[in-house]
């Protein structure tokens, strides 16, 4: 499958089978979002995955805000990978100042397309995913164990996909695009 393949056809699997992601197939995963652009190079995502049960269990009950929606999906999955990133790297000049405008959402920016780039590579080799938005970032920061000035960007629920989803639509090019 070519790239352009590969983007439309990956969907967001929220039913996963019973089998587990192996780690070779997970750091062959982290491999290739690791060549994701980032600001200056700063590469600050780090993948922390989560497998133990009774701590995927815990995140599910207590850490998406009482969104029954993603603690089905979170409950219903063997491998839950946290993007985690680091504050006050990407965005910033060498003396703590910002770069442009847009303050420190250059930190988001580079979440968003190393999970992109982290769903894409998982959905090559066979691999589902859905991205979560919707929990909360201070308990799971607890329950990590994450140092000051790290937290989590993006969940990402993982595994092999019990469901062929259809594409949600999409926006027609002439509404998406503008030329001048
Ligand atoms: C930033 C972001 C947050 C999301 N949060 C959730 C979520 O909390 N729960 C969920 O089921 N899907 C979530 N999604 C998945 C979107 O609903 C999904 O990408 C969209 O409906 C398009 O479907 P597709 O990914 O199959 O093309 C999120 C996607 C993004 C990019």
């Amino acid at each position: 499958m070519n790239t352009i393949e590969r983007i439309k056809t990956r969907r967001s699997i929220r039913k996963f089978t019973d089998v587990p992601v192996a780690k070779d197939t997970m750091n062959e995963i982290v491999s290739a979002a690791s060549y994701a652009p980032s600001w200056k190079n700063s590469q600050t995502v780090r993948y922390v995955v989560i497998e133990s049960a009774e701590l995927l269990q815990k995140i599910a009950n207590d850490a998406t805000l009482g969104f029954e929606h993603n603690k089905g999906i979170i409950s219903g999955c063997k491998t839950l990978v946290a993007a985690v990133t680091t504050s006050g790297k990407c965005g910033y000049n060498p003396d703590g100042t910002f770069t442009t405008s847009k303050g420190d959402k250059w930190e988001a920016f580079d979440a968003g397309i190393a999970v992109q780039t982290f769903c894409l590579a998982a959905s090559e080799l066979g691999v589902g995913t859905v991205i979560l938005g919707i929990f909360d970032e201070a308990l799971l920061g607890q329950l990590l164990g994450l140092p000051e000035g790290q937290y989590v960007a993006a969940l990402i629920a993982t595994g092999y996909p019990d469901v062929e989803p259809k594409a949600p639509a999409r926006k027609d090019v002439s509404e998406l695009i503008e030329y001048k």
